[in-house]
Order: structure tokens, then sequence, then C-alpha cells
């Protein structure tokens, strides 16, 4: 059978959108963005290169200044952003693609100055990550945050409910909750990063709180099957982890059937790293428990998406990486054609190098 017969390769609908395929661009954090946190002006080329996905979810976006956490990432809480993100959603749509934005707030995981009047990054609580943070002046450790006020937990709320309105102004076809990870919501979910004692910490219902009147609020303004949300269950990202992953993300999931969202996206095994990491730990059960579309990521190359499928193990599959090397990707992995070597060097900042430079395969 060749590569080609793979369902991959057929088209499919999720929400009310026919996707070509069913390959995913993975949302790629890649901080070129100009001064005002306003996409490159290289970027409606780079997505629009990439459009041949049957989906691509746009690089993580912050909803507000305050959800800022790495040098020269875009964002989407003003108007000269939102002019910015409608040339990239005019230009994927001129090739017959369909993009979402990631919705980000980061919260512990940032640095002073890249807040406003150099404020402390905010989070649940005020436990320090271990790590670096990438500023402008190059990577310096991460701070001890500020943990939230009940009274401040709405006005996030706020910058998601106003950020998802813009994307749909920007162009978006959707939008994408961004729970993975270890940035803010995850690090409601989890009790390592979540020591609250009011309604919002404690119990597997009160950290999974904020995350649901989130999606309840961008839902409220955004048709829920164009809203997706991503977690990351196992992934030890950016310090986080849970005591019961699994009674916590089964939970989650469960509340999240009362949206009917367009898909869920779970990032299986560590972010970017191992896909198995934990055991104990089933990620088909999330799978079989989400009566929706089901995105897999996550170190998957032809073979193992193909299986995928094969065993149904997963409605779309997401391709991160790869797809920064291979703008024409899916003609690459359909036709079985090798594929270009990724540039770890021009991953972050910088130029067209590494960036919208990458050779599709018709045009070698
Ligand atoms: C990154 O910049 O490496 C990054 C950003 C967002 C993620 C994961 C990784 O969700």
């Amino acid at each position: 059978m060749s590569n080609a017969n793979s369902d991959l390769f057929h088209s499919t609908q999720l929400g009310p959108f026919t996707l070509q395929n069913r390959i995913v661009m993975a949302p790629l954090t890649r901080s070129r963005a100009q001064s005002g946190d306003i996409p490159s002006e290289l970027a409606p080329l780079y997505y629009a290169q990439r459009a041949s996905a049957g989906l691509i979810i746009a690089e993580a976006t912050q909803i507000s200044p305050q959800g800022k956490g790495y040098a020269f990432t875009p964002g989407i809480y003003d108007d000269a952003q939102v002019a910015g993100w409608k040339k990239v959603t005019a230009a994927v749509h001129a090739k017959g693609g369909h993009i979402f934005l990631q919705l980000w707030h980061v919260g512990r995981i940032s640095h002073p100055s890249l807040q406003p009047d150099g404020a402390l990054p905010v989070a649940p609580s005020a436990v320090q990550p271990e790590g670096n943070a990438f500023t402008e002046d190059g990577f310096q450790p991460f701070v001890t945050p500020r943990a939230l006020a009940l009274e401040e937990l709405p006005g996030i709320v706020e910058q998601y409910r106003h950020a998802s309105l813009l994307a749909i102004e920007a162009g978006f076809d959707g939008v994408e909750i961004h729970a993975a990870n270890g940035y803010l919501l995850d690090q409601f979910l989890r009790d390592k990063t979540n020591l609250r004692t009011d309604n919002y910490g404690g119990s597997i219902e009160n950290r999974s709180r904020l995350l649901l009147e989130v999606v309840e609020a961008v839902t409220a303004l955004v048709p829920s099957d164009r809203v997706g949300i991503r977690l990351s269950p196992v992934s030890p990202a950016n310090d986080i982890a849970d005591s019961n992953p699994q009674a916590l993300f089964s939970h989650v999931v469960e509340q999240l059937n009362r949206f009917k969202l367009a898909y869920l996206h779970v990032v299986e095994g560590a972010t970017g790293g191992p896909r198995q990491v934990d055991d104990g730990f089933d990620l088909q059960i999330l799978r079989r428990l989400f009566n929706g579309t089901y995105i897999a990521n996550n170190g998957y190359d032809l073979a193992l998406a193909i299986k995928a499928r094969q065993d149904n193990l997963a409605d779309l599959i997401a391709f991160g990486r790869p797809f920064i090397a291979n703008p024409d990707l899916v003609e690459r992995l359909k036709t079985g054609a090798p594929l270009n070597a990724l540039d770890p060097d021009t991953l972050y900042g910088g130029d067209a190098r590494g960036y919208t430079d990458y050779q599709a395969l018709n045009a070698a």
C-alpha cells in the first residue's frame, strides 16, 4: 500500500471546516515578532508556505502584555497586532488552508524584563520554577512569581475572552486555548504549582475551575466548534507535575465534553521529547473519554501517523519540527520523499534564514 492510500491524506471534517487532510501543523514559537509584538512581516509567507496542512495552529500568542514569557513572541490584544495577523490569515486562506490561533498566558514562565513595568510574573501560587527565561538579554533565571489574588481571576478570564474576539476579527478560523506545557492554565491544574486554598485550589474540581471558566467565556463568543484546547498530561515541561495526572485529566476531559469543542489536542509524552515518560498513564483513556476530534502530537513520523490512523488512536496528527524545515511536509509524506533537516540555530529569532527559506520539493 502506498502512503497516499492512508486516510491521513484524505479530506475530513472539523466542525464547519473541510480540511484537505488529517495533518496538522502544530503551534511553534519562532520568536520573530516586530516591535509592539506584531507578527513578523515574513509571517504571512511562512504560514502560506505551509497552507497544505489540513489545519495550521499558529504559534503561541500572548493574550495580554502580562501573558508574555519569551522575547519576540507575538500578541493578540491590540489593533496593530490584529492588522498583522489579518495578513497571515488572508495569505493562508488564499492558499486554501485553515488556521487557528493559540491563545497563550505563560503565568510564571516569564521574567520581569518581559513584563509591563518590570512587574513580577503572575501564577496561581508563589512557586519559583526551575530554569531560565528567554529574554531580550539572553537567558535569565526564573523568579518567584506573585500569586494572583482571587479578585484578579475574572480579569484573566477576560484576557482570554478579549483575545478570542480579536482572533476572530483577525480572520482566524478558530482559536486553541493553550492549557499545556506548564503555562498559566496548566499551573492552575497541577498540585505542584497550585497551592491555593480558595475555590481555585485544592481539589481537582477547584484546580480545573479557571480553565473551565476560560472555556466557557471563549465559547460564549466563538462558536464552540471553532474552539480547541491543548493539554500535555504527562509532560514535565516548565517544571510542572501533578500527584495524580490520570484523575486530574480525566476530570478535565469529562468536563470539557459539556462544551462540544472542535478538538482536544494532546502532547503525548514530554513536550519536544520522548513520547514515553510515565508508564502509569494511559493517554488512550483521554482519547476515548473525549467526545470529539482528538489531535495527537509529539514525535510522530509517517509510519507512526499511519499506524495511529489504522488503529484509530487519533483523528488528526500534528507535526511540529518537521513542518519548520519542510513547508510541503504533506506532499513529502504522501510521496515518501526525504525530509529537509532542521537547522536548530535558526529556530528562535532572526530573519528569513531558517524561517521562509526552506525549499519545497517542486521549488528545488
Ligand atoms: C517554546 O518556546 O519552546 C515553547 C513555547 C510554547 C510551548 C512549548 C514550547 O507550548
